[in-house]
């Protein structure tokens, strides 16, 4: 089989990438398993303390990780003699869902700083206060409270529908999708 399935990602890319999913997990679950403490209970906010940390975690990582993204185009570039329209799609589809996450990573821990500043209040990271980007706005913190819920929401389906296609490549077509994201399998990689 041609050359370009054996491209793989750079280790900082690998790294960040696994990194981020794990991060973005715990992201989700600080603030879903919120009611299983009680409404003003200490506990219920260090929840929304560590919703913040892990928020904010996602956008300085992906601020680190967009250098190294850029730097991938190679794996989209490379060809084989002949390529199906089939596999152009795929191409095609699979950058722009890429690009769509990276968009996702950026505009929902934004949103979550400014709804935070718009009811407010300011958001720590780990004791230190981040800068205040808007003044305080009940209406508008409303609005952004929608859009980060909705935001949210989104990255469910596409986190879900990324996820998918690449155990699909690797259990049903079988090919080097998984693999070439994977840390540990050089020495395997199926070819
Ligand atoms: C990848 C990062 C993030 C993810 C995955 C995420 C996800 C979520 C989810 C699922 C909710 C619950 C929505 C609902 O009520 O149904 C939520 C609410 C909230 N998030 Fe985030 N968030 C992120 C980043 C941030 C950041 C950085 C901040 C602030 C600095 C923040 C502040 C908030 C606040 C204040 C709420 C409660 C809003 C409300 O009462 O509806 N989020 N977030
Ligand atoms: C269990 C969950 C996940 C699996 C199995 C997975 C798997 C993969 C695979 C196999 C690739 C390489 C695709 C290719 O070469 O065409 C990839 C790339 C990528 N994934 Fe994921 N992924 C997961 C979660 C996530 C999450 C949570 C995000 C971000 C919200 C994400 C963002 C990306 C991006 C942006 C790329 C393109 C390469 C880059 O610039 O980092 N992935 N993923």
């Amino acid at each position: 089989m041609s050359d370009h399935h054996n491209h793989r990602y750079t280790t900082p890319l690998i790294f960040l990438h696994w990194l981020m999913l794990l991060v973005i997990i715990l992201a989700y679950a600080s603030i879903e398993l919120e009611d299983i403490f009680p409404r003003g209970s200490v506990l219920r906010a260090d929840m929304r303390l560590w919703h913040y940390v892990t928020g904010i975690s996602v956008l300085w990582l992906l601020v680190v990780r967009l250098p190294f993204g850029l730097m991938v185009s190679h794996l989209y570039a490379a060809k084989p003699a002949i390529e199906s329209s089939f596999m152009r799609w795929q191409k095609r589809l699979a950058k722009t869902m890429h690009i769509a996450l990276y968009v996702w990573m950026f505009a929902l821990p934004i949103m979550g700083w400014l709804l935070v500043n718009a009811h407010g209040h300011g958001v720590a990271y780990f004791g230190v206060e981040l800068p205040i980007l808007i003044t305080q706005n009940f209406e508008l913190a409303a609005a952004l409270e929608e859009i980060h819920d909705a935001i949210a929401g989104l990255g469910y389906v596409l986190i879900g529908l990324h996820t998918v296609a690449a155990l699909i490549h690797h259990y049903v077509v079988g090919d080097n999708t998984l693999v070439r994201m994977l840390p540990f399998l050089a020495a395997h990689e199926k070819k």
